[in-house]
């Protein structure tokens, strides 16, 4: 049995920022570097210790920052590099850590690589991206890209077709290219040097693609089916293990990779410590639980809790020794957790501090996704024409033709990734203090219900609660190394489960619906004394923890010694 290091990551809460939408300073309707200087004594009084700040560097925006046209330069809406220089400064004077996003499955078609790539076949940069000409007059193979249409677009200059695996202005990176590589790794020192905590690596899974490529003849013929061929490619850990080597071993950095379809095993490769790839990845089984397996994310069905207990419950259980999970509810690409995996209309204080406690109780690094700390909820826009995200415009042209608007709208309110993407609601003045300008997305009209300056004046809030569940990770060793047990296995509405450190146990409980459940403790348990750690409702002093009743989203946590 391997033993799982202490490392600062895994005693670390990470909160993301999404730059766009977190606070504009100079009122052109877009967030900026300087507004997240603003808001950084905020982020103090909450207690996170790391920022993952999403993409801020120069891009046309087709998705929002992730199409990088200049890797070491700053986008000229979010400020300059001394802006940048200066957040840096003012997080490390506070003890917080910064993690910069990594972009590097693709660029931004108007990168200069890929503007010299497209110049001639013989171009230095032609082999930094992935080019094939086409079959008999059509496109290469018949691939599709994460946000519809073909994966493949044809570049009349050089007649031949590049791979996209996400918009046609995201063209893939060739990473058999050794130079190519190279050029990532130099960009990579420039951002470590300058004195950054980390990268979060956006699709890392996706960076080799031979066999990939090489598999398109036997799929085309029939004598394989299509696999996900296109995520965790043979070479993908010779690649990380060479960026370990070349550039993350040299500094103290946490990594977190973005891994869709990723297995426990495969996460266990990524993330054993021993084989120097990756801190932590982001897997997604448990965002697939309300879509039709099979389906597009936009086929919806509702959420079985017995599922999610299963999955979360294999991730614990699988890097329980080797290895290390990240912990979320929702980011940048996922409705707001509120809407999604509680109730955001009656019990939404209720159930925002539950779904808190069910995250922040297990094992693995929390991330909080900005606004989730104060219960922010999905975004209902009547009309397509107040969307901006390019994967929702794209569905919404794709599925307008066959369906019903209604339910196609049904489907965008509930998963559309600008469900996240609206204003980070900070007071309840115009456009909820996010900006003096014209927000570049409508902010939610509930800001004047839900709102930071509300937050931090009710003590009962999602805030303080947040904000508690930070400081007790800090005081409890067993929060970060206990080992997690699922108890109450197969029952339909009570998600419980046990850490244990030594002599010391938690036992977190959630009611994860609004009817009351009792509660009765298995007598596997032997408990000599116990505490309530925190709660989210009242509990009657004195109360005995062998049996209780849990009131609508109710969350206890006691630490017992056993
Ligand atoms: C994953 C990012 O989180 C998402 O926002 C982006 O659209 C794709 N990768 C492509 O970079």
């Amino acid at each position: 049995m391997k033993n799982q290091t202490n490392q600062w990551w895994k005693e670390s809460v990470v909160y993301q920022i999404y730059p766009r939408s977190f606070y504009d300073s100079n009122k052109d309707g877009i967030g900026d570097i300087k507004g997240i200087i603003s808001k950084l004594d905020y982020l103090s009084e909450l207690g996170v210790d790391v920022v993952w700040l999403s993409p801020v560097y120069e891009s046309p925006n087709d998705d929002n920052g992730y199409d990088i046209s200049h890797y070491e330069r700053i986008m000229d809406d979010f400020g300059t590099m001394d802006d940048w220089d200066q957040l840096l400064n003012d997080m490390h004077e506070r003890g917080m850590k910064l993690v910069m996003d990594l972009v590097v499955n693709h660029t931004s078609d108007e990168h200069a690589w890929f503007a010299e790539a497209r110049k001639s076949k013989d171009n230095p940069y032609r082999d930094y991206y992935i080019w094939r000409p086409g079959e008999e007059g059509s496109k290469p193979t018949d691939w599709e890209a994460s946000f519809g249409g073909s994966a493949w677009d044809y570049d009349e200059k050089t007649e031949e077709y590049y791979l996209h695996m996400f918009s046609k202005k995201q063209p893939d990176l060739n990473w058999e290219n050794p130079e190519m590589r190279s050029s990532i790794y130099d960009m990579m020192k420039f951002w470590l040097d300058k004195g950054i905590d980390g990268f979060r690596m956006d699709v890392i899974n996706m960076i080799s693609k031979k066999e990939f490529l090489s598999s398109y003849q036997d799929y085309h013929n029939g004598s394989i089916e299509k696999k996900n061929y296109e995520f965790n490619g043979a070479r993908v850990h010779d690649f990380l293990q060479e960026m370990n080597q070349e550039v993350l071993s040299h500094y103290d950095v946490m990594t977190v990779g973005e891994c869709p379809r990723v297995s426990p095993d495969l996460a266990r490769l990524y993330t054993d410590e021993a084989r120097n790839e990756l801190n932590m990845v982001f897997q997604f089984e448990h965002m697939g639980l309300d879509k039709i397996k099979g389906k597009s994310k936009w086929d919806l069905k509702p959420l079985r809790l017995l599922d999610l207990k299963q999955n979360l419950t294999k991730w614990q259980k699988e890097l329980e020794q080797i290895g290390w999970n990240s912990l979320y509810w929702n980011n940048h690409d996922q409705p707001r957790a509120v809407s999604r995996f509680g109730d955001d209309t009656t019990y939404r204080r209720e159930s925002a501090k539950m779904l808190a406690t069910v995250l922040h109780m297990m094992k693995g690094t929390p991330y909080i996704y900005q606004g989730e700390e104060i219960g922010m909820t999905n975004v209902h826009f009547d009309s397509i024409d107040s969307y901006k995200d390019i994967e929702t415009l794209n569905m919404y042209k794709e599925r307008i033709l066959g369906q019903d608007e209604k339910d196609v709208m049904h489907a965008i309110h509930v998963k559309s990734r600008d469900n996240a993407r609206t204003p980070m609601q900070w007071d309840a003045t115009h456009n909820a203090g996010f900006t003096e300008g014209t927000p570049w997305i409508e902010v939610n009209p509930n800001f004047t219900d839900i709102n930071v300056e509300q937050a931090l004046l009710d003590q009962d809030s999602i805030f303080h609660y947040y904000k508690k569940l930070i400081e007790l990770r800090k005081q409890h060793e067993i929060i970060v190394h206990g080992k997690y047990d699922l108890i109450l296995e197969d029952h339909p509405a009570i998600f419980a489960y046990t850490r244990t450190l030594g002599n010391e146990m938690l036992l977190v409980v959630n009611n994860f619906y609004s009817d009351n459940v009792p509660f009765i403790l298995p007598d596997t348990i032997h408990v000599d004394n116990y505490e309530l750690m925190i709660s989210n409702y009242e509990v009657p002093c004195g109360e005995q923890i062998k049996e209780f009743n849990l009131r609508s989203y109710e969350s206890r946590v006691y630490k017992l010694t056993i």
